[in-house]
């Protein structure tokens, strides 16, 4: 295990109606509030007359920015800094998936800067001030809400960029389970697709972690367990909290404790959804199994077995390679049964950008788990047509 440091400062209100807690929260971090939200799914679970009244029976100056789209624009964040300067906002209250998160956590950071959010997308070092971002999660999925990550597309050069900064991590978040109530089956099952993912990028690692590799074996079952129930009956509490708790531990930092390393399956997709906006967790499970196929070697083989044997219950005294193809075939099989698409076809994606897609995501993989050319990720993106 290498060296790390531990720090995973987010405070979490877990539970039914924790949005109680609100207006103690935002006093204690700020007084006037940017409220960041998407396209109205806040308004038919009811959570923003809530907050609303709240503020209102407790003086608290709000504004909004609403519409911010899946896969948020940079149009959406500059549009936040303008919004936050003009009120002279002092904390970013994001309401929704991670795309609103996401939103809300660049709009903290570019209202200190003085020059184009994007500018702080691509080199992150630019970051010096950010406001204080409390979030209320709607959607288990991408664990934005306890990371310092946040990924924006810019749809004039067709890039999607992940940019991390300890003080964009929210200083609280809301995970209310009974607000995932109304998502979607296939929102649902891209939910569970991309905490599942998550797991699997860190567990797929050059440096040994056993003991963060035993818990991401524990999160990885809850998904399996859970994700279907989700789908099964929407207000399935005990499934809607075991997913909404994973998300977060999925990728709050704990899992890659001592685990560096490129992202390989979200550099991969990342340019799918920069050239075609799909939706993040349906584009992992197509990518995933044929990612696990490519890295399946002699170097790698022990690890597809403590995969196979530990989260799938495949037979440990059968032949390593027969267990770690079957792990990949479980794991292709599981993604099937979400009942999201699994082929780029299905989405409306054929070869034409495969050539930059490969180009632009081989460059970040370098020190991935394994390193991949241009070429594999050609073949990884024909595999999975
Ligand atoms: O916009 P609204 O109306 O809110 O509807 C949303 C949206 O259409 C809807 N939704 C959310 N909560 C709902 C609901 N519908 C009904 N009931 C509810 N309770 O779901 C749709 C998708 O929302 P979105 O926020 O886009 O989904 P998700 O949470 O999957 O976020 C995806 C974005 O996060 C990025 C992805 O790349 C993508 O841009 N990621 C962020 C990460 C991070 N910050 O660490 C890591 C991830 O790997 C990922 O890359
Ligand atoms: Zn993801």
């Amino acid at each position: 295990m290498e060296n790390f440091v531990y720090s995973i400062p987010t405070e979490i209100y877990f539970g039914k109606g924790q949005i109680k807690n609100l207006v103690n929260i935002i006093k204690k971090y700020g007084s006037r509030v940017l409220i960041v939200y998407g396209g109205g799914s806040i308004k038919k679970i009811g959570v923003y007359d809530t907050i609303a009244t709240m503020f209102n029976e407790n003086n608290i100056p709000y504004t909004e920015l609403s519409g911010v789209e899946p896969n948020p624009k940079l149009t959406s964040v500059k549009k936040g800094v303008e919004l936050c300067r003009q009120f002279n906002a002092d904390i970013v209250l994001s309401v929704g998936g991670g795309s609103t998160i996401d939103c809300g956590k660049v709009i903290a950071a570019g209202v200190a800067y003085d020059g184009d959010p994007w500018d702080l997308v691509i080199n992150p070092k630019k970051i010096k001030e950010v406001l204080p971002v409390v979030s209320i999660l709607t959607l288990a999925a991408t664990g934005s809400e306890m990371d310092m990550m946040a990924v924006i597309s810019n749809m004039d050069t067709n890039d999607k960029i992940g940019v991390g900064n300890i003080n964009m991590r929210p200083v609280a978040s809301i995970l209310d389970p009974e607000y995932t109530y109304t998502v979607s089956k296939y929102q649902t099952a891209a939910g569970t697709a991309d905490i599942m993912s998550h797991i699997i990028e860190a567990y797929f690692s050059n440096s040994k972690g056993y003991m963060q590799d035993r818990m991401a074996e524990g999160l990885l079952k809850t998904c399996i367990e859970f994700g279907v129930k989700a789908i099964e009956k929407p207000d399935d509490y005990e499934a809607r909290a075991n997913l909404m708790w994973t998300s977060s531990w999925a990728i709050n930092g704990f899992l890659a404790l001592g685990k560096p390393g490129a992202w390989s399956c979200h550099a991969i997709e990342h340019e799918l959804s920069a050239y075609y906006d799909i939706t993040h967790g349906v584009g992992l499970a197509m990518v995933t199994p044929h990612w696990m196929k490519r890295v399946l070697n002699d170097e790698h083989l022990d690890k597809f077995v403590e995969f196979g044997t530990n989260v799938w219950g495949i037979d440990s005294s059968l032949d390593k390679y027969e267990i770690a193809n079957k792990a990949i075939e479980k794991t292709r099989e599981y993604f099937i049964s979400l009942g999201i698409p699994t082929t780029l076809r299905e989405v409306g994606i054929n070869e034409e950008k495969f050539d930059i897609m490969a180009t632009k995501s081989s460059a970040k993989l370098s020190n991935a788990y394994c390193p991949l050319s241009k070429e594999d990720v050609l073949n990884i993106y024909k595999a999975a047509l």
